[in-house]
């Protein structure tokens, strides 16, 4: 019996690799390398000592999916695979429904074909949308997402939801992921984002090692303690480890199961900044900018539920993401790219 993880090779999927691995679980991956790297998947097995079954491929192919299905034993799927960038989402909202709307609905239909029924699902807090009130929490209304990556993520939650409505012998859960931050601690494996990243904690590594001369902080007026946004940032290990209690809860339970992953607890920029600066030593230049169009002031999550019904929290805190992103990006400055 495997576990089948689709987007293996990128920054969550891999992290979560290494602790399936580490939980003695067998791994089938598939990745069509649009936003990784072979050498992510070696760093796994360097880390772990363990190999897994890897198919270079794309989750729209219905012929691999059939031949790793056919092929092999497979008890779940965790399934990451999918473009994630929002800005470039509003430019080709196409190609991000396409490789994410229409890549899952393959997906089901295999996993349906070989009667395979439990799924964890990479969604996102983006589909909360602007108006429900931190702390979030999973029973509030979802969909009014602000791009069509967001969008992507609310379809296919849906489409999760109809597929086990008209077959209740599936075990869906739904993750709804808040800020992933942070690396493996031996610094092997972390976010490798391509060009100048949008997102905050890669922009701060790499204007740290100098390969970007300062961090714009995007908004300095919000209402929030110190006027910059605040977001639930959350150590990528422990975001990984919420994916193997998932996979246990369905190994007993069939239904849809929505779980916030996140800490509970908001950082503004500022915070994050200070605490990036006392992990590494280094002072990071930063320059007031306007607010980025489509941010809100305050996410963070509840995230008691997943406690509760997973036995999941987070454990690792804002010095521990800081220090593993750092050691990350300082040891790999190009990211796989050597
Ligand atoms: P990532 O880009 O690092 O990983 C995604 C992986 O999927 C990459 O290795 C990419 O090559 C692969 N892929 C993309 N399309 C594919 C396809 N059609 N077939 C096969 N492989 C394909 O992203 P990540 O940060 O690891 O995110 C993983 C999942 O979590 C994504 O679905 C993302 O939308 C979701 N998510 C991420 C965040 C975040 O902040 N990183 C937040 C919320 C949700
Ligand atoms: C963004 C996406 C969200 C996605 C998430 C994870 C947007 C609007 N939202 O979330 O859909 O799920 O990434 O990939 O893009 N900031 C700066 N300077 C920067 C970059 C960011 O000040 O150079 C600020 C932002 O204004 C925000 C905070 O840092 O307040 C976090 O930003 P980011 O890391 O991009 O995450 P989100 O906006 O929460």
């Amino acid at each position: 019996m495997a576990i089948l993880v689709t987007g293996a090779a990128g920054y969550i999927g891999s992290h979560t690799c290494v602790e399936l691995l580490c939980g003695g679980y067998d791994i089938v991956a598939i990745d069509n390398f649009s936003n990784s790297s072979q050498t992510a998947l070696d760093m796994v097995e360097r880390i772990t000592g363990k190999k897994m079954r890897f198919y270079p491929g794309d989750i729209r192919d219905k012929d691999i999916l059939n031949r790793i299905f056919t092929e092999n034993e497979i008890d779940a799927v965790i399934h990451f695979a999918g473009l994630k960038a929002v800005g470039e989402s509003c430019e080709i909202p196409l190609e991000y429904y396409d490789n994410n709307v229409y890549g899952s609905i393959v997906l089901c239909k295999a996993m349906l074909q070989h009667n395979c029924k439990r799924l964890v699902f990479s969604s996102s807090a983006t589909v909360y949308g602007e108006n429900n009130p931190s702390p979030l929490r999973e029973d509030m209304p979802v969909g009014a997402a602000t791009n069509p990556y967001g969008s992507s993520k609310y379809i296919i939650e849906l489409i999760l939801t109809d597929l086990f409505n008209c077959d209740n012998s599936f075990g869906i859960c739904l993750l709804r992921y808040f800020n992933p931050i942070g690396a493996h601690e031996s610094g092997l494996i972390g976010e490798d984002p391509n060009g100048i990243p949008n997102n905050l904690m890669p922009r701060i590594t790499q204007t740290a090692i100098g390969r970007l001369p300062y961090l714009p902080i995007r908004g300095t007026d919000y209402d929030t303690h110190d006027g910059t946004g605040v977001r639930d940032y959350i150590h990528v290990a422990d975001l990984a480890k919420g994916h193997i209690k998932a996979v246990e809860k369905l190994a007993n339970s069939t239904g849809v199961f929505t779980y916030n992953l996140g800490t509970g607890t908001g950082y503004s920029v500022y915070d994050l900044v200070r605490a990036f600066e006392k992990a590494s030593g280094l002072k990071i230049p930063c320059k007031k900018e306007p607010r980025r169009p489509g941010d809100i002031a305050v996410c963070y999550s509840d995230p008691s539920k997943a406690f509760k019904e997973l036995g999941w929290k987070a454990e690792k805190n804002l010095d521990d993401m800081c220090a593993d992103s750092f050691r990350w990006q300082k040891n790999n400055p190009n990211g796989y790219r050597k």
